[in-house]
């Protein structure tokens, strides 16, 4: 999984990768090569009392140190292009991928779960990238070269390294070993927070309006406090991480400089030789430091990978067909015998139903909470692909059409007004990015959305947030309804648009639309609770259980269908009631 996410993504990379290894290649041969001239200063130049040798040695010496300093600099900044390089491509995958998902793949993964995927996976990922193309490299490169090195200088004392290596790594790895699952719980604890944060800001008035102030603060201070915790752990364990470091060098020094010494002291050794080594292991020692701290680091990323490639590889259930049907036409819709399933659920929210639609007519569907009305209609623009049977759009099968141009004959006003963050222009121009003010107004007329737009001081550049959160539920859908007319459509699907509307304004749209060319002429879909909002419909569709109970106008429903029947009396007498009262 992780390799193969690597290879696909630093592939456009490969030659910058290159680059790095050979500038750290120089980079490892002049570090190594240092203290064997400054060994040679001290025998060949100090100890005999030759100035010419301190000098010339000394010149090679800063000229090595300037190459290297100038190596290391490009290698760090290349490897950071390319680690940040292969960040934004796999971001800009990712996001690609999520784009296509269909609704179920996004119902399978979760919204949560695809922003920590595109953000802070990824970061693992790249994190693991910028670090194993320097580690990865010059860990082996200075060890080995190290280990050559110390055993060049001397061969007797380099039987130290059997001992300190060791050491170091079980020094590093029982530390980190430690550390490296308490981070995970770390991110798995701040993740509750930021749920119980979360939902605390969203829902702060029905937790203030149910009195369940105390109980969240309990709820958050418990998190807080097992966050506190952990990341107490977490930096006690670092805080040692440091002085068990020092102490193995500082060890490994004295004991060098023990053997050392014990070594001049019979001759076996030139005195520079002994500042080489000290050098040398100090090398290898940090080299062992970061090939552990690599080593751990690995699996996290490996898992955070594994996330990435998971979205990466879910082929989106609804895609373009490979040979798309063009169906131009006047915007005719007809459902033949079609059942629906949601994915994993074992009972069908839809079954048999066979209807036509037809344009200048006004259908309407009416049913219980959850008898499946918004399903029907999502299966139009093809949110959803049917189980059983067609849904076909000018005669031809959605699942044959190519699915801009589907989309593009659909005005589609969903359950959930959503607006966007920009303008109420902007908002409404979504639908027709080139409609001019005057139709921007127009379509604001019609879904009865001007004369609140017209309010504010700034009209139609007034600021709406992400969300439409600054406005009220009924302002939110006579603005999407906007949006949806100015694209002039042959289908229109309101998707109980008018339930957020007093039934002044409700009557007062329904006119509007009557009035208005462009929805006359075309398909209208209207999901609606209110038996007044539908009344005048051409057809009435009566949804129970996912299938159809009664087709017809209001009369001829009143006449036939038991079902029809209770809807409107359950209308009339609430009616009654709050008359009344
Ligand atoms: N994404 C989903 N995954 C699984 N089941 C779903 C999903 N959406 C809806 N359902 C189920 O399908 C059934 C029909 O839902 P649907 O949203 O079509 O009802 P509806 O008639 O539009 O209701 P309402 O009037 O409340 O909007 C419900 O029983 C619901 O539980
Ligand atoms: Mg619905």
């Amino acid at each position: 999984m992780t390799i193969s996410l690597l290879r696909q993504y630093l592939h456009p990379y490969r030659s910058a990768l290159w680059a790095v290894a050979a500038l750290l290649l120089v980079q490892a041969l002049g570090t190594l090569y240092l203290p064997y001239l400054n060994a040679q200063i001290i025998n060949d130049g100090v100890v005999t009392g030759d100035i010419g040798v301190i000098w010339r040695t000394g010149a090679l010496m800063l000229a090595i140190s300037l190459v290297v300093g100038v190596v290391s600099v490009a290698a760090t900044y290349l490897a950071a292009r390319n680690a940040m390089g292969f960040g934004r491509d796999v971001r800009a995958s990712l996001f690609r991928q999520v784009d296509s998902f269909s609704l179920s793949e996004m119902n399978e993964f979760g919204a949560p779960s695809l922003i920590t995927r595109n953000t802070n996976d990824v970061q693992q990922v790249q994190m693991l990238v910028l670090m194993g193309q320097t580690m990865m490299i010059s860990a082996p490169m200075m060890l080995i070269g190290g280990v050559f090195m110390a055993l060049h200088q001397n061969v007797r004392l380099s039987g130290l390294l059997l001992v300190v290596i060791p050491v170091m790594a079980v020094v590093v790895g029982t530390i980190l070993f430690r550390a490296v699952p308490l981070s995970r719980v770390m991110q798995s604890k701040l993740d509750a927070l930021n749920d119980i944060l979360r939902e605390n800001l969203t829902g702060i008035r029905v937790i203030r309006a149910f009195v369940r102030t105390g109980y969240e603060q309990d709820r958050f201070e418990r998190a807080n406090e097992d966050i506190t915790d952990v990341s107490l752990r977490l930096t006690r364990l670092f805080a040692l991480m440091m002085p068990s470091l020092m102490l193995v060098f500082n060890l490994s020094a004295v004991a060098v400089v023990w053997f050392g010494g014990g070594l001049i002291g019979e001759g076996e050794m030139p005195i520079g030789d002994l500042t080489a080594f000290l050098s040398y292991i100090m090398q290898i020692l940090f080299s062992v430091m970061m090939a552990v701290m690599l080593f751990l680091m690995v699996p996290r990323a490996a898992a955070s990978a594994e996330r990435i490639q998971s979205v990466l590889s879910t082929e989106p259930s609804i895609q373009d067909p490979s040979s798309p049907v063009p169906a131009p036409g006047s915007g005719s819709v007809e459902f033949r015998d079609v059942e629906f399933r949601y994915p994993g659920a074992e009972e069908p929210v839809l079954c048999g139903i066979d209807l036509r639609l037809e344009p200048g007519r006004t259908t309407a569907v009416v049913g219980s909470t959850g008898s499946g009305k918004s399903t029907l209609i999502n299966l139009i623009p093809r949110l959803f692909d049917v189980t059983a049977g067609q849904v076909l759009v000018n005669g031809v099968d959605v699942r044959e059409q190519a699915q801009e141009e589907l989309w593009a004959g659909i005005g589609f006003i969903p359950q959930k007004a959503f607006l966007f963050s920009g303008t109420v222009a902007d908002n409404v121009r979504l639908g027709r990015r080139d409609a001019t003010d005057e139709e921007v107004w127009a379509a604001l007329t019609t879904a009865q959305a001007a004369d609140f737009v017209r309010e504010f001081s700034d009209g139609l550049e007034h600021e709406v947030d992400q969300g439409g959160a600054n406005l009220s539920g009924g302002q939110r859908q006579r603005l999407s309804i906007a949006r949806a007319l100015i694209r002039d459509t042959p289908i229109y699907i309101f998707d109980d648009s008018f339930s957020a509307l007093d039934y002044a304004t409700d009557a007062r749209l329904r006119t509007a639309l009557g009035r208005d060319p462009a929805t006359r002429r075309a398909n209208v879909i209207i999901v609606a609770q209110r038996i007044s909002t539908i009344l005048h419909a051409d057809q009435i569709v009566v949804l129970d259980h996912g299938r159809v109970v009664g087709l017809g106008t209001h009369e001829q429903l009143l006449a036939g269908c038991e079902t029809y029947r209770e809807i409107v009396s359950s209308q009339i007498d609430e009616s009654d009631l709050s008359g009344a009262s």
